[in-house]
Order: C-alpha cells, then sequence, then structure tokens
C-alpha cells in the first residue's frame, strides 16, 4: 500500500484520538511508521495499525475503517485537487475516482494499484459503486464515501448490496438522505 495511504491516516487518526495515538498504534502494531508518500509498504501494516486501533478503542475492525476513511478523504483530496470540483455534485466526484482520480493516481505513480470504484447511476438519488480489490477492505471505501459526502456537504448513506470472494466485488448503494 502506497505511503500516502499511511499519512492520510495517521491525520485522521490524530483527528480523532489525539497526538500521541499514532505513536501509540505504531508501537502496539510493532511497525516502524516513517511512511513517506510515494513510498510502498506491506498492506499488513496497515491491518496491523486497524487492529490496534479496534483494541485501542473498542470498535470493530470494520468501523475502524470506516471511522479513518471518513476522516482521511478530505487529506486525499489536497494531492488531486486540479481534479476535483467541489462546487460539482458529490455523485459526480465519486463518479471521478474510476475514470479520473485513479486513473491519474497510476499514471503519476505505476506502481500504485488503487482499486476499481466502478460507478452506475441508478437515478437522481442513488448512486451505486462496484468496489473491487484483492485488498479487502470495503469497509474504507464505505468511509472514503462518507467523507466525499461532508466534504461536498451532502449527507448521504452507504449500503452493502451484494458480496462475493472470487472474484473480489462488493457493490455499494450510495444514497442522498
Ligand atoms: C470516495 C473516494 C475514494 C474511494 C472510495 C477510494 C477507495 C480506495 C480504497 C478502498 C483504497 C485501498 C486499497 C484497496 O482497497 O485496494 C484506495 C487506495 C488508494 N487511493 Fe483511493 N479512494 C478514493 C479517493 C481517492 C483520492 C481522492 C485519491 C487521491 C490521491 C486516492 C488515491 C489512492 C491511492 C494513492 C491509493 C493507494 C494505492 C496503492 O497503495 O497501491 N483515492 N482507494
Amino acid at each position: 500500500m502506497k505511503g500516502i495511504i499511511f499519512n492520510v491516516a495517521e491525520k485522521a487518526v490524530v483527528e480523532l484520538l489525539g497526538a500521541d495515538a499514532w505513536e501509540d498504534l505504531l508501537d502496539e502494531a510493532g511497525v516502524v511508521g516513517d511512511y513517506t508518500a510515494l513510498g510502498t509498504y506491506d498492506d499488513d501494516e496497515l491491518i496491523s495499525l486497524v487492529v490496534a486501533a479496534a483494541e485501542k478503542t473498542g470498535h470493530d475492525a470494520g468501523d475502524v475503517q470506516r471511522l479513518i476513511g471518513r476522516h482521511a478523504l478530505k487529506h486525499l483530496v489536497v494531492s488531486v485537487e486540479e481534479f476535483v470540483d467541489l462546487d460539482g455534485h458529490v455523485f459526480d466526484f465519486l463518479s471521478s475516482i474510476h475514470s479520473i482520480i485513479h486513473v491519474e493516481v497510476k499514471k503519476l505513480d505505476p506502481a500504485s494499484k488503487p482499486p476499481d470504484i466502478e460507478p452506475t447511476r441508478v437515478s437522481t438519488d442513488e448512486l451505486h459503486l462496484a468496489y473491487r480489490s484483492e485488498r479487502g477492505l470495503s469497509p474504507l471505501a464505505e468511509g472514503l464515501i462518507l467523507g466525499a459526502g461532508d466534504l461536498f456537504e451532502t449527507p448521504l448513506s452507504v449500503e452493502v448490496l451484494s458480496h462475493r470472494a472470487t472474484p473480489p466485488e462488493t457493490v455499494l448503494s450510495v444514497r442522498l438522505v
């Protein structure tokens, strides 16, 4: 996983749990930290940090991913500002992850492997996003989507519509509420 994801997770944890919490999590997860945005790190390090945060807070690991994603999205957007129209519709932003943002990420860093987040517009108030990744981090995707709702000041709900293991796919229904 790219270091930028660890960097925005750190920002989210500090925001939610305070300045010392990230250092504690690094210790508990048994990882060194020192993540640089363009570095690539073992996916297991992110999982260990999520598990350590779950133990520390009493939330389950899915909820930790959702919380971190929700608070991390605004920090991720900073690095791709030129591709984001904050005055536009949140569904247009969410649909652009697949065709624009993760594509740009991949262009800038061919070693990165952002997941597939394929959009289908169902109606004016419902969008489906098919998350496909071997990493199985769909709760993180849910959190990032909710963070987009916060950023665009548009209340959203996210619900899992279907899930299959092989090939991996979780379809999320995003609704305006
Ligand atoms: C709501 C919007 C977004 C969603 C739902 C989303 C979803 C995800 C998820 C779930 C991952 C974890 C890796 C995986 O599951 O395979 C990921 C990775 C990543 N995303 Fe996004 N993302 C969003 C927006 C963005 C934005 C705005 C950026 C801008 C920089 C970005 C850049 C990346 C990068 C660099 C990775 C790491 C890829 C790697 O480690 O190889 N994403 N994304």
